[in-house]
């Protein structure tokens, strides 16, 4: 089969963020304990991280890690984590069922975070907490000094402030699990109460209001609506979450969910500017997609678990080769909506539905969804391009028509990166390109992530079975094999 991609420079979507590489630790299962933090494992180090799994979360170039959850966040108390070790509090952690033991709070995570190179996105208590509680946390992280909370965090050993730019305004608060769930009305008007009061604590931050837990919720639409004329001129982002899974057995459908994806962002964006319309603004609303990925394997294990453990192995996803593509899709959705999606973040980072797994006190290990997050982070920077992709596809009973090719450009000075997911589960194909006003584009590089075998996966004792293969390429044309995905590097100009 053959299909072209044309690409043309001087039609540009928009900058890609580098904080649509972002990712998420939430203080379940083992994303923490066991996870970024394990006092006396071989590789941790004076402060108990890990060493293994900051060396490959290095490796993933994440820019944003949002913490600490997620649900958990709905019922948390910041000050519980904070000060002397051996007087936090053990607490019954309702989200999840499970025993809190405060081992770790902000201080270590903005520790752990510079050290993993990236900046801390932090969600405040919406469910439990009061407007006070969000005006306190950001008193203690990004005031200089002199006043009770700045102070308590120089006394904890912290002099500079952490200056935290960017906060959730609590977490999926339309969402019936939720602690402290709210309606619309409710939700609206504690979020702008909240983000007047840590604005005035420091007005250089940003804020994420909550839009709707998931698409599918039976209030989409007319939440994101009602809350955002609420607190419209107090949030700069609206959230979005989305997780896919192949329950049924249907590669070829689960291979299209990125069009659920796309529509879903095309919605909200839609509803954003309703919304601006109603109020005479000017201003754009952006959108943080701080949660998404595939999320389903572990669903009916999780069912049998035993509550009240520490650091139980929850959403502990192992992942195939086919959710590797799935990812690849939903990051090329991501990019190209880059003008309005300038937050994402992968949910989550290591072991709960993580790119990176690990074994109490052994090893740590990359996940298939490492490799494409990996090189959409590392190529995936500077000005998403608008691609045309005339290709063959196929029907899908879930999504309607489906292209075999799923395609985004970026451009970045002298480099042009082509990511392509070919979806077709039987045929190569050759893919031209179509590069006007780029000078003399010229292949580099092909590098390709592909496996016999959908259901392949990576364990601690075969790490490496799904790896991304390839090396130099030439001219203007490439060959996607068949479920397959792809990475091709050009010099222009
Ligand atoms: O990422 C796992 C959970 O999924 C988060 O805690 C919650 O926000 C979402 O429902």
């Amino acid at each position: 089969m053959k299909a072209r991609l044309t690409a043309n420079k001087s039609y540009p979507i928009g900058e890609v963020s580098p904080k649509l590489y972002g990712s998420f630790i939430e203080h379940l299962g083992r994303a923490v304990y066991g996870g970024i933090y394990e006092p006396g494992h071989p590789t941790a180090d004076e402060s108990g991280f890990r060493g293994d799994v900051l060396e490959l979360v290095r490796k993933l170039n994440v820019p944003i890690v949002r913490y600490p959850g997620g649900n958990f966040v709905s019922g948390y108390n910041w000050e519980d984590g904070t000060g002397d070790k051996s007087t936090r509090p053990r607490r019954a952690e309702l989200a999840w069922s499970s025993i809190e033991t405060n081992q770790v709070g902000i201080d270590e995570f903005q520790k752990w975070a510079s050290l993993a190179g990236a900046e801390v996105m932090l969600a405040v208590n919406l469910g439990t907490g009061t407007i006070e509680d969000a005006k306190n946390i950001v008193e203690y992280c990004n005031f200089p000094g002199g006043t009770k909370y700045s102070d308590k965090r120089r006394s904890n050993g912290f002099a500079e402030p952490f200056k935290v730019k960017t906060w959730c305004l609590g977490n999926e608060m339309d969402g019936e699990w939720q602690i402290g769930r709210k309606t619309a009305a409710e939700y609206g008007r504690i979020a702008c109460e909240a983000a007047k009061v840590m604005k005035l604590v420091d007005p250089d931050i940003e804020l994420v209001a909550c839009g709707s837990s998931h698409s599918k919720m039976p209030t989409f639409g007319e939440w994101e609506a009602e809350v955002l004329m609420h607190c419209w001129d107090q949030v700069d982002y609206l959230s979005l979450h989305s997780y896919y899974g192949n329950r049924d057995g249907d590669t070829a459908s689960f291979l299209a969910c990125s069009l659920d994806m796309d529509r879903f962002i095309k919605s909200v964006e839609a509803i954003c500017d309703y919304v601006k319309a109603l109020k005479r603004s000017e201003k754009t609303m952006y959108l943080s997609f701080d949660e998404w990925n595939v999320w389903f394997h572990s669903n009916e294990k999780d069912s049998g678990l035993e509550k009240w453990q520490e650091a139980p192995p929850m959403l502990e996803d192992v992942y195939t080769f086919e959710d590797a593509l799935v990812v690849g899709c939903l990051l090329i959705t991501l990019i190209n909506n880059s003008d309005r999606v300038k937050i994402a973040c992968l949910a989550q980072l290591v072991n709960v539905i993580a790119p990176i797994m690990t074994e109490n006190g052994g090893a740590a290990w990359a996940q298939t969804i490492f490799w494409p997050f990996m090189h959409a982070s590392c190529y995936g920077r500077g000005t998403a391009l608008r691609c045309v992709v005339d290709c063959d596809g196929y029907r899908s009973p879930a999504y309607g028509d489906v292209p075999y090719i799923e395609a985004a450009a970026v451009q970045n000075g002298s480099e042009l990166t082509v990511f392509a997911v070919n979806r077709s589960l039987e045929e190569d194909i050759t893919l031209d390109l179509d590069l006007s006003g780029f000078g003399n584009p010229e292949l580099i590089e092909h590098i390709k992530l592909n496996n016999e075998d959908l259901k392949a996966v990576n364990t601690a004792a075969q790490p490496d079975a799904v790896m991304p293969s390839g090396g130099p390429a030439a001219g203007l044309s490439a060959k996607l094999e068949k479920h397959s995905w792809n990475v091709l590097r050009l010099k222009i100009g």
